[in-house]
């Protein structure tokens, strides 16, 4: 087993109504509040309008229009700009994942001088940030219970994951009635998106007993809620069984004493969500089956038989090739079940960019120290493999 230095500061309040206990948790700042938010879906839910009465008496300052894959310029940039001209206390996020991590990024950018790119980009550490707050609407990414946020700079084709122990959130209501309203696309994506997360955490050399039966049971959640989730959306059980394993998925407590896998499919799926744009989580569904099959080998495979017994109840009693190969497609299939499009062109992205990427990918991903190490040609490859 490794060894570990883990702490999650963040508080989890969780289930349905626990909105109410928002004042007496934003008692514990000051009065002024940057409350962040997306395209609307907060307002359709009556969260928008909950949150004004819950906090009447404090001043409230806004920032809306967070998009998916949320934009350094304007949004971090614009955050910022508020938080700094109006002395804010407090950031309050309500809605996906992407209005958390923007508000992250403005969290730390608000208590820093020089341009906040230059924390995203890793060149200066922050000294310091706003706490952060969060009603969390959509089961994904796990933003709520995390250190980092995921940020995209469009003219430079960047999307960068910036992690810092400052941005923990200090406290994430979840409530899993917000959720109902939540799109079958996205909750099919988050629900992938999940998956990859505990994927990219249980493909690796050392792992424990403990830690591959917490994720193999976090997989086996996911599926089965995310399939009830779809065919009724109000499902409370579903939706909250779902939202508690998405929760875990990035804070690093499924893996806990296990060795460092390098997150492949992220470090490709991210780039391909800055190139087009795309929703990550569909990105990563695409991108999952074709890395796997290209990472097989004598040294992968046995990691290969247990997710595929363990998870899918694969026949142990076979060939371990031919376990390991069932077990993708079933990885596939299931993605695909879910009305995932599993081609890249399905999502508008075709051969042209492909080198471009793959450069980009090699030189910021640092994926030759995955677990399965992937060079520019690799990942070249898997991109292919996923037209
Ligand atoms: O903008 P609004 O109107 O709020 O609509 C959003 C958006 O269009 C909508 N939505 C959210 N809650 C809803 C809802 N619609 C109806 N009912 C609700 N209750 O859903 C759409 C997608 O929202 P978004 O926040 O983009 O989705 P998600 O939570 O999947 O976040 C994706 C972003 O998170 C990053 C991704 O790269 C991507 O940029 N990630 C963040 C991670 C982290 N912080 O740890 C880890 C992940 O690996 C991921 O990279
Ligand atoms: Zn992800």
């Amino acid at each position: 087993m490794q060894n570990f230095d883990y702490q999650t500061p963040t508080r989890l309040i969780f289930g349905e109504g626990v909105v109410e206990k928002l004042p007496g948790v934003m008692a514990q700042f000051g009065k002024r509040v940057l409350l962040t938010y997306g395209g609307g879906s907060i307002k359709k839910l009556g969260l928008y309008d909950k949150v004004k009465e819950l906090l009447a008496d404090y001043e409230i300052y806004e920032l809306s229009d967070i998009q998916p894959n949320p934009k350094y310029d304007p949004s971090v940039l614009d955050g910022v700009k508020i938080c700094k001209e109006n002395d804010i206390d407090v950031i309050l996020a309500v809605g996906g994942g992407s209005v958390l991590d923007c508000s992250k990024a403005i969290a730390a950018g608000a208590k820093y001088d020089g341009d906040p790119w230059n924390l995203i980009s890793y060149k200066v550490k922050a000294q310091a940030a706003l706490p952060i707050v969060d009603i969390i609407t959509l089961a994904a990414t796990g933003s709520e219970y995390d250190s980092g946020g995921v940020i995209s700079r469009t003219e430079t084709n960047d999307k960068i994951g910036y992690m810092d122990r400052l941005l923990y959130p200090v406290c994430s209501f979840l409530d899993p009635t917000y959720t109902f309203t939540v799109s079958k696309k996205q909750t099919a994506a988050g629900c992938a998106d999940a998956m990859n997360h505990i994927m990219e955490q249980y493909f690796c050399e050392d792992s424990t007993l403990l830690g591959d039966g917490f994720m193999e049971a976090g997989l086996k959640s996911l599926m089965i809620n995310a399939r009830k989730c779809l065919e009724n959306p109000e499902d409370y059980t579903a939706r909250a069984e779902m939202m508690l394993a998405c929760t875990y998925g990035c804070n690093g407590i499924y893996s806990l004493g296990s060795s460092y896998t390098g997150w492949p499919c992220h470090g490709i799926e991210h780039a391909l969500s800055a190139y087009y744009d795309i929703t990550h989580g569909e990105g990563l569904a695409i991108i999952t089956p074709r890395w796997m099959k290209h990472i097989l080998s004598e040294k992968t495979v046995d990691r290969f038989v247990k997710y595929g017994v363990n998870v899918f109840g694969i026949d142990a009693n076979q060939d371990k090739f031919d376990i390991a190969n069932q077990a993708i497609d079933a990885t596939y299939k299931f993605f695909e079940s879910i009305n995932i499009p599993m081609h890249l062109k399905d999502v508008g992205i075709d051969d042209s960019r492909i080198g471009e990427m793959a450069h980009h990918i090699a030189v910021n991903e640092g994926l030759e120290d995955a677990w399965a190490p992937l060079n520019e040609e690799d990942i070249a490859q898997i991109i292919t493999a996923s037209l």
